[in-house]
Parts: structure tokens; C-alpha cells; sequence
């Protein structure tokens, strides 16, 4: 094939790759749940440096343990959740862990993450949504140092829980 003609066939097959990745990052898209695989949006950083950044994998079970005590106080949320809080905290944990570029053990052991359809069976309102975040924010505040993780985290989280709404 001439050079030229397979350079442009290149650069088209490029674009369409690029488009995609942006369309799988983009919020709002059904892939909230799943792991992006360039850049965070907010640092622009690869995703592998916000893992660090944010403490690596104990940071993230801290994170989540104390997301959990949060919610265990919680009128709105508690009864939503299973008695026993420390396998949710444990699947957050590792959800976030591979969503933030660090071991994907979270698919390893339940597959694609699938966020949204896993939430449809309870009955996510403003309320419930403003009361998780709240928690989390709070749970950032606490458990992680740098601020420009928590700041990518926290908007993360914002858009995400506002997609898990399903009424
Ligand atoms: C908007 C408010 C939200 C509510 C009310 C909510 C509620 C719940 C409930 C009741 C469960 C089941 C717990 C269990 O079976 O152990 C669950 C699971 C889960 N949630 Fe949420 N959630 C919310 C938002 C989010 C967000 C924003 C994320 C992540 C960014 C998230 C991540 C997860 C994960 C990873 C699981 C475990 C799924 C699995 O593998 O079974 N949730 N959530």
C-alpha cells in the first residue's frame, strides 16, 4: 500500500480509538462503574499515580471502613445494607482500589462492576444519594492526606453517586 493512503488509514483508526476512550471517560456515560483506562479528568494524571496518591490499597480499605461507620449511624442509609457491614466495606475497598489504577481483584472475584445495574434493586433517591456523599466526604476528609487525590476522589464520587439514582 502507498505510504501515504496507510498513514491516514493510521490516524483515522487512531481517532476513532481516542473518541472512544473520551466517550468511556466522559461523565454521565454507563461506564462510571467501570475502570477508565488513561488519564483522571480532574489531575489529568494517569490513574496509577492517583492510587498512589491517595495512600495505596490500605488507604483505600480505611477509607471505606470508615465510610461504613458513617453509614452505620445513618437513619437513611443503615437499613438499606446487610446486617453484617464488613463485606461492604471490603468490596468498596477493592472497587475503588482498581477504579484508581491499583489491582483489579474487584473483577477477579465479581466480574465487570457493573455499578449502576448492582444498585437498581434498592431505591436510590436525592436523599439517599446527598446522605452517601455525605459520608464519603466526610470518610475523605479523614482518611486521606493528599488533597489533590481527595479533590479527585470527591468529585468521583458526586458524579457517580447522582448516576446511581433510579428514582
Ligand atoms: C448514591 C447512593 C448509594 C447508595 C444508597 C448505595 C447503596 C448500596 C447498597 C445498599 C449496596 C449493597 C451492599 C452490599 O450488598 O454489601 C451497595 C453496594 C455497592 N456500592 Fe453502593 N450505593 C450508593 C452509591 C455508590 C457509589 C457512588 C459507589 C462507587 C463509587 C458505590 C459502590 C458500591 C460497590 C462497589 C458496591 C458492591 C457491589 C458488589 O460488588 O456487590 N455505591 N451500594
Amino acid at each position: 500500500m502507498e505510504p501515504r493512503k496507510r498513514l491516514s488509514i493510521a490516524l483515522v483508526t487512531q481517532s476513532v480509538y481516542a473518541m472512544q476512550h473520551r466517550k468511556l471517560q466522559g461523565a454521565g456515560s454507563r461506564s462510571l462503574g467501570s475502570t477508565p483506562k488513561q488519564a483522571n479528568s480532574t489531575t489529568n494524571a494517569p490513574l496509577s499515580y492517583s492510587f498512589e496518591l491517595a495512600g495505596g490499597e490500605l488507604a483505600f480499605h480505611r477509607l471505606a471502613r470508615r465510610f461504613y461507620q458513617g453509614v452505620a449511624r445513618d437513619e437513611t442509609l443503615r437499613p438499606m445494607y446487610p446486617a453484617d457491614l464488613g463485606e461492604s466495606a471490603h468490596l468498596l475497598a477493592l472497587f475503588l482500589i482498581q477504579f484508581c489504577g491499583g489491582p483489579a481483584t474487584y473483577s477477579q472475584q465479581k466480574g465487570h462492576p457493573r455499578l449502576r445495574m448492582r444498585h437498581l434493586p434498592f431505591s436510590i433517591g436525592q436523599q439517599e444519594r446527598d446522605s452517601w456523599v455525605f459520608h464519603m466526604n466526610a470518610a475523605l476528609q479523614s482518611e486521606i492526606e493528599n488533597a489533590q487525590a481527595r479533590e479527585f476522589l470527591s468529585q468521583y464520587f458526586e458524579r457517580t453517586a447522582t448516576f446511581m439514582m433510579n428514582r
